[in-house]
């Protein structure tokens, strides 16, 4: 098949790429014109593992092309995805400028039916939006469906190629059928691709991902209690995830959930409850709690040097929202940098793949040291707060003859408690008794 897709950001790249995998004629339009070159000269713009292989494969075998003209994307495909991006709006609610600026600009050059796909994550009601906006411009036929992507950042190749479900929000059996031959190739396993109407499958992506973030927030209150009753959450974690009900995954407490999906869908999801005088109750507290998880480690951090953070110095091992990634975006790391600095202490950091996007940020405010041993020279204490692999099994010895004092407070669990005890270091985690 012919698919364009709009929008080559982390979603729309990923699906244009794994489209073209399964033999369709991929053209993905951006209006960044830089981006564009670079990707036509084979230039991966994100970090995201396994998809420059895909990227070179299928730009060499001519089913994945690159342009800036969104009426060639629209001469090109038969399907059309539209994976612009949806901003939180200060209120909350998701902005629907750049999706509905696309919407207007196919009615007018809307030349033949086409299916118009909305990949990005939007509020209830947008694929009519979308539809009335295209409408407006035009009296071609043409059907909009809603196909929202499950995609985790790290693992989106995977996740595209073998998705546990695909969801597809269509009152129209034409475009029903065309987006079913469209995804068979990734569901052989059996994994359903279920059809509905657009409204619910709309939500059912906020629903989701709301899910999925309250099931985290409520393991980081678990987490908080057992600190007080001394409780220890990895053996609640485990005694509670056995039972098939609940499941294991997801019950990680740490510093809070960040990223680019789960912050922005939770509130959206939350506004759109308003909009339509339903008030999310659970949805409020999941963000007010997730706010205090991020900086849970300050008043630690501040009670074991009596409240006097200034000129101390401190090593910040992870900046990115979680592993395989180099995006920052609500990442727990920037809350915890910033309280620090506001306190007067320096800060040496070191991520393996988001020093640039930190550096960006926060410029000559930090040290950037590009190993996991050296930013930890002189340091008072260490912040772990990204569960990158590389920092899981370290040279605890190399690491205590680098720091000024062996002090870690770890967001992320990432080691044995007596295992840490024994390596000699005051240890201080998530849900789990503190030692030294
Ligand atoms: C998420 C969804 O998983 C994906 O389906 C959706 O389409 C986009 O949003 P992503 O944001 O890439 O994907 O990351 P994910 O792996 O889901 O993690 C989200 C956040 O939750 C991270 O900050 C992570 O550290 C945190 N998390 C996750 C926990 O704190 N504990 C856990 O047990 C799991």
């Amino acid at each position: 098949m012919n698919i364009s897709v709009i929008g080559t950001g982390y979603v729309g790249l990923v699906t244009g790429t794994c489209l073209a995998e399964t033999g369709n004629n991929v053209l993905c339009i951006d209006i960044d014109k830089t981006k564009v070159e670079k990707m036509q000269q084979g230039v991966v713009p994100i970090y995201e593992p396994h998809l420059d292989v895909l990227f070179e494969r299928n730009i060499k075998a001519n089913r994945l092309k690159f342009s800036t003209s969104l009426e060639e994307g629209l001469s090109h495909g038969d399907i059309i995805f539209l994976a612009l991006p949806t901003p939180e709006d200060e209120d909350g609610s998701a902005d629907l400028s750049y999706v509905l600026g696309a919407a207007k600009d196919i009615g007018k050059l809307i030349k033949n039916y086409k299916v118009i796909v909305d990949k990005s994550t939007v509020p209830v009601g947008t694929a009519d939006l979308v539809k009335e906006t295209i409408a407006k411009e035009t009296t071609i036929d043409f059907d909009v469906v809603s196909n929202p992507e499950f995609l985790r950042e790290g693992f989106a190749v995977d996740d595209f190629l073998k998705p546990e479900r695909i969801v597809i929000g269509s009152s129209s059996d034409k475009a029903t059928k065309l987006m079913e031959k469209l995804y068979k190739p990734f569901v052989r396993s059996g994994n359903p691709i279920l059809i509905m109407d657009e409204k619910s499958a709309e939500l059912t992506k906020y629903a989701a991902n709301s899910f999925l973030a309250t099931k985290i927030t409520f393991m980081n209150e678990i987490a908080n209690f057992c600190e007080k009753v001394g409780a220890d959450v990895d053996k609640v974690r485990v005694g509670m995830g056995t039972d098939s009900r609940i499941g294991k995954r997801f019950l990680f407490p740490g510093i809070g959930y960040g990223g680019s999906c789960f912050p922005k869908d939770v509130k959206a999801l939350h506004k759109s409850g308003k909009d339509n005088h339903y008030n999310f109750d659970i949805l409020n507290a999941v963000i007010k709690v997730n706010d205090t998880q991020k900086k849970i480690l300050i008043p630690r951090i501040e009670s074991y040097f009596n409240n006097d953070l200034k000129g101390k110095t401190f090593a910040v091992w992870g900046l990115a929202f979680k592993p395989e990634t180099d995006d920052i975006r609500e990442a727990p790391a920037l809350y915890v940098i910033e309280e620090l600095l506001a306190r007067g202490a320096k800060i040496n950091v070191y991520d393996p793949e988001a020093m640039s996007n930190v550096e960006r940020k926060f410029a000559d405010k930090l040290n950037y040291i590009q190993n996991m041993y050296d930013v930890a020279k002189d340091v008072d204490a260490l912040i772990i707060c990204t569960e990158w692999s590389i920092f899981r099994t370290p040279d605890f010895k190399k690491l205590k003859n680098n720091m000024k004092h062996p002090v870690i407070f770890d967001g992320r669990n990432l080691y044995d408690v007596n295992d840490a005890k024994n390596e000699g270091f005051y240890y201080a985690s998530i849900g789990r008794k503190t030692v030294h």
